[in-house]
């Protein structure tokens, strides 16, 4: 056998594999700021390969900007500079190559003045699809890809970005900044969208709670064995496809405590590292379980808004303890499908925003035909306000003013009043005939931590375990603590317990839904009262500190009322409190919370009262960082 034939041999090798050379995108800096080149192509020009040499490139892609709409050429300069003052991706170095439409010139012509310091290239442009906004024009296809600009995940929210694909699906952004210790996630330039009736969410960046499958995503549910057991998913949870219907932009999986259970920094999460929570010393627990959702909010003025779930406080927890509103809405607004669950029972899905305009078209969006919209109506806000445990001086607390005047002013801007309630004495006083000489606290003890165990041991952990050991060898998957221990108690439990458990429940709901908060026959109304909570006083709870063993969560109190009567639970950042911290030595900032419930299904009812109560002074938007006000950070 000559060396001739080998070779003959070797070729006929190579010509039979299929290879299958892909982009992923690339990654680009561009005066100090980092890009992402999204591999997917947003519509192609016809343009000479040497008609841009002015303009900068990098392995063949130069940075341009396109600009739709027919603007005259003496509005553009104060266009590229709204664009660059309202967009972070967009800069005025992407306006060296102008591509624009509706011109009278068919030729490419320089002019000055557009950008400050430099001269532009405008481009007639005859594709009015593009979107305008800033692209990578790649000059040997004459395609236009969009541009991502680069973050860094610095309080550790995410679990993976991500980006669309063009057939609707999505996968893992392919970037990682330099000088970054931390996962990097892309957003689009905003320019690229246009909000409409139907695009209400239109550019809206958003996160999504690591227990929503997206089709062509892994999910993990918090835990490492589930995301190296199963492919990648096929489907996206509805509820996230509401959303990219109405326009968002999902920009990456957020961290969940694991299952969705509640869990604490330094003793539970050992699977992955729980995300920081930027507020006070910075070394605060950022609450469970929709974790990511609240630390990358109150994190990062790039996000906008994040989704997460809340079955007994996993929503309500990280938006209280990060000075954010978020909403525990009505149970049984929407199909959960593909969504992990703790125990459908009980389980909600809702927002942590720090906007709440954004709050209201969100909820529009997800909740759709069942979401009650006061956005467009004039509301009759209920005059009767109620307070549970609510301090009744101001010396009571540091945080006492704070509730007090929340209250009043509440009291204040729908014309009623506010009185006290013990909900304790309301149940003696009137609970429903046949429970016996029970307590609030006798009937729902074991209630919360039951229901979440039975539930999750059959839709979750079961399965789970089976198509583990069946993977491995018949081995059982490491979980962490907190499930673990919640599991276990599960197993104790018969059906016939669990089914008095589902009895408490209906008990409950019924009693307070009639008795307390009921319903009114008005839609500009919905509610007869709205009830205040304390959600947080701004208690320290430093993350570094180490707790017993998990306990399983037993016990009623008013985090608890929601979850049993499935009436929508809102929570409104009031203001901070001075905290010295142990770790900085140093006084720091920490939010102060309210919860504010309205009848089942007054959800747009709370989002309105939010915007309104915004809108007239009583609260505040507020910022990222080491403080609500955007102060010291
Ligand atoms: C741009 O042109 C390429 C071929 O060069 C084509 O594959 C692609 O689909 C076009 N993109 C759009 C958005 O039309
Ligand atoms: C663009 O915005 C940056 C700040 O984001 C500002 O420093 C710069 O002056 C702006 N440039 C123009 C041309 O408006
Ligand atoms: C378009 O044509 C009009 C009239 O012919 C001319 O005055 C104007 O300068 C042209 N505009 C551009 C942008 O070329
Ligand atoms: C508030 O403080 C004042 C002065 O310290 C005290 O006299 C008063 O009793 C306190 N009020 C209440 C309700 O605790
Ligand atoms: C109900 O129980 C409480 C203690 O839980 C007791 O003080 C009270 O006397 C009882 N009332 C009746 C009518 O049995
Ligand atoms: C709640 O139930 C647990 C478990 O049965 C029990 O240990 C605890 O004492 C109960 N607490 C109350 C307030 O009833």
């Amino acid at each position: 056998m000559g060396p001739h034939f080998v070779d003959l041999f070797i070729l006929a090798a190579i010509s039979t594999v299929a290879a299958e050379l892909t982009s992923s995108g690339l990654s680009v800096t561009y005066n100090d700021v980092y890009y992402y080149i999204s591999p997917f192509s947003s519509g192609n020009v016809t343009i000479s390969p040497t008609s841009l040499r002015a303009v900068p490139s990098i392995h063949g892609f130069k940075p341009v900007t396109v600009v739709q709409g027919s603007v005259a050429r003496a509005q553009l300069p104060a266009l590229l500079a709204k664009w660059n003052s309202t967009d972070d991706v967009f800069q005025p170095a992407f306006a060296g190559a102008i591509f624009l439409t509706g011109g009278n010139s068919t030729c490419i012509t320089q002019e000055s003045g557009m950008i400050p310091g430099a001269s532009s290239l405008l481009v007639p442009l005859s594709n009015s699809k593009i979107p305008s906004g800033p692209y990578f024009l790649e000059m040997a296809t004459g395609s236009l890809y969009p541009v991502y600009r680069l973050y860094e995940d610095f309080a550790g929210a995410f679990m993976e970005a991500l980006i669309p694909t063009p057939d609707g699906r999505f996968q893992p952004m392919s970037a990682q900044m330099p000088n970054s210790a931390s996962l990097t996630v892309g957003v689009p330039s905003r320019l690229y969208f246009t909000k409409t009736a139907d695009k209400p969410l239109a550019g809206v960046r958003v996160g999504v709670k690591d227990i929503y499958r997206l089709a062509g995503v892994k999910g993990s549910n918090g835990n490492r064995a589930w995301y190296n057991l199963y492919p990648p998913s096929e489907d996206t949870a509805s509820a996230i496809q509401r959303l990219v219907d109405a326009g968002a932009q999902i920009v990456g999986l957020q961290k969940t405590s694991q299952f969705a259970n509640g869990e604490y920094a330094t003793a539970d999460w050992v699977d992955y590292h729980e995300p920081f929570n930027p507020r006070g010393d910075g070394y605060q627990d950022s609450a469970a379980s929709s974790a990511g959702a609240g630390s990358s909010i109150s994190s990062y003025e790039w996000m906008d808004i994040a989704i997460g779930s809340d079955t007994g406080g996993s929503i309500r927890g990280p938006a209280q303890v990060q000075g954010l509103f978020g909403n525990r809405p009505s149970h049984g607004l929407i199909e959960l499908d593909h969504v992990m669950p703790l125990a459908p029972a009980l389980d909600t899905p809702g927002f942590i925003v720090r906007d709440t305009l954004l709050w209201e078209a969100a909820n529009a969006a997800l909740y759709g035909s069942n979401y009650k919209s006061l956005a467009s109506t004039t509301p009759r806000y209920p005059t009767k306000i109620y307070t549970l445990r609510f301090p009744t001086s101001f010396n009571f607390s540091d945080t006492a003013p704070l509730f007090i005047d929340f209250a009043n002013a509440l009291a204040k801007f729908v014309g009623g009043s506010v009185s006290a309630l013990n909900l304790n004495d309301e149940w003696a006083a009137s609970k429903p005939a046949g429970v016996g000489n029970v307590t609030l606290s006798d009937l729902l003890n074991t209630t919360y931590a039951t229901i979440i165990a039975k539930e999750q041991i059959s839709l979750v952990r079961d399965p789970f375990y089976k198509d583990y050991a069946a993977a491995h060898d018949g081995r059982t998957p490491f979980i962490n603590p907190t499930p673990l221990t919640r599991w276990a108690y599960g197993d104790s439990i018969t059906p016939a317990q669990l089914a008095t458990e589902y009895r408490a429940k209906q008990l409950f709901m019924d009693w307070f839904n009639t008795e307390i908060l009921p319903p009114v026959d008005d839609a500009a109304q919905c509610s007869d009262g709205l009830l205040l909570y304390i959600g947080t006083e701004g208690d320290q709870l430093p993350r570094n500190e180490y707790f017993g063993p998990p306990e399983v969560p037993f016990g009623f109190g008013n985090n608890r009322i929601s979850v049993f009567s499935e009436v929508p639970d809102s929570v409104f950042p009031l203001g901070q409190v001075a905290a010295k911290s142990a770790i900085t030595n140093h006084v720091e900032y920490l939010p102060v919370a309210v919860d504010v419930l309205a009848a089942k299904g007054c959800d747009g009812l709370l989002a309105r009262l939010a915007a309104d109560l915004v809108e007239a002074g009583v609260l505040k938007v507020p910022k990222t960082g080491g403080t609500m006000d955007g102060g010291r950070s």
